[in-house]
């Protein structure tokens, strides 16, 4: 019997490290420790075993198992090892050079994006980042935009009845999930995560149902902009808008505030701005982004006392505004991928 177990052992020392497969790896685990297996079978031996002898039986049957389930424990990882390495293709080593020398160039959106970053980084703002699957809550509730307005309507709006599945966003039992419309969404996010005061930017790609062409695209980028602290009036939001646009245009650089009406702002302004030293900006007074003061009610909404606390918040474009700082006429060149159009930002 010790013959046959060594029999036993050495076959499955030559046959279990040639195993390429998983098919092949079962049924060679079950004809060696399966129920009808070789090693049960000279288990079942042990009736015919001498008394005295089976204590040492005992003992080598006991030996071979644990060899045996070593063998198979070791085949088994390799298998799991070249399964997951087929799976994951062949090994790239990213610190090579590129095949056609070239280095990349930084989009013309996140260059404009992060130049805004740094700008109003000088201020004292810092980034967050919100969710582009949000809910209705965030985007529109909060923001004290009610359930008829109409920049909640499925022409304008990308809701995802299927999402709920999913749902890695909280939300109450009966609010819809959508690709938000704007970055407003994270003041609400930050407003109610963090104590004021409150200085972030929020730059992201937002998502509004319209028809592409050179002007308009299905989704594209912008940056909020919030503050919240005490005694913030509407100075500061002229002062802090007037810094981002003679950072970026000029000392020339002038900007101007129409009335407007957001619902989570008041007062809310339109912002014009005149570079007439630029020439390529052709226009005198060039609209660009919305603001205002934040609303009362959206600092209740996140449980701020508005007698002790003000605040303003802004949302510009960062398409329009690349466009108009490097003279590009067709929105849709953004999002197309074509490398002669990204190297000129090298
Ligand atoms: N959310 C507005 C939009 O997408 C832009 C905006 C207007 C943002 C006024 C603001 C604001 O924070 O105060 O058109």
């Amino acid at each position: 019997m010790q013959e046959q177990l060594a029999a036993i052992l050495s076959r499955a020392e030559t046959e279990l490290p040639a195993l390429d497969n998983r098919p092949a790896f079962e049924a060679a685990k079950a004809r060696y420790v399966g129920p009808n297996g070789e090693l049960t079978a000279v288990m079942k031996q042990m009736g015919t075993v001498p008394k005295e002898q089976r204590p040492a039986f005992g003992k080598a049957v006991n030996e071979a198992k644990l060899a045996l389930q070593a063998l198979l424990d070791r085949t088994l990882a390799r298998l799991e090892e070249s399964e997951l390495a087929a799976r994951l293709g062949p090994p790239i080593d990213p610190t090579l050079p590129c095949v056609d020398g070239t280095a990349g160039t930084r989009h013309p959106l996140t260059l404009v994006r992060d130049e805004i970053c740094r700008i109003l980084g000088t201020l004292g703002f810092t980034v967050r980042e919100g969710p582009e699957v949000e809910t209705e809550y965030y985007c529109f509730d909060a923001l004290a935009t009610p359930a008829d307005h109409p920049a909640r309507d499925l022409q304008d709006t990308y809701y995802l009845p299927e999402y709920a599945r999913f749902g890695n966003v909280s939300r109450k039992a009966d609010e819809r999930y959508l690709l938000r419309v704007h970055t407003s969404s994270v003041q609400i996010r930050t407003m109610l995560a963090e104590p004021p005061p409150v200085r972030i930017l929020s730059p992201g790609r937002v998502f509004r149902r319209d028809n592409a062409d050179a002007t308009h695209s299905a989704n594209f980028h912008q940056i909020e902009g919030l503050v919240v602290d005490r005694g913030i009036t509407v100075c500061d939001l002229k002062a802090t808008l007037d810094y981002l646009f003679q950072s970026l245009l000029g000392k020339e650089a002038k900007t101007r505030f129409r009335p407007h009406y957001f619902g989570y702002t008041e007062p809310s302004f339109e912002v014009d701005f005149s570079a007439k030293h630029i020439a390529k900006i052709g226009k005198d007074w060039v609209e660009i982004m919305g603001c205002g003061m934040v609303d009362p009610v959206v600092l209740e909404e996140v449980g701020l006392d508005p007698q002790e606390w003000s605040g303003f918040a802004f949302g510009l474009g960062i398409e329009r505004i690349a466009m108009m700082l490097y003279g590009i006429d067709d929105i849709r060149h953004f999002y197309a991928n074509d490398t002669r159009f990204l190297r000129q930002f090298g």
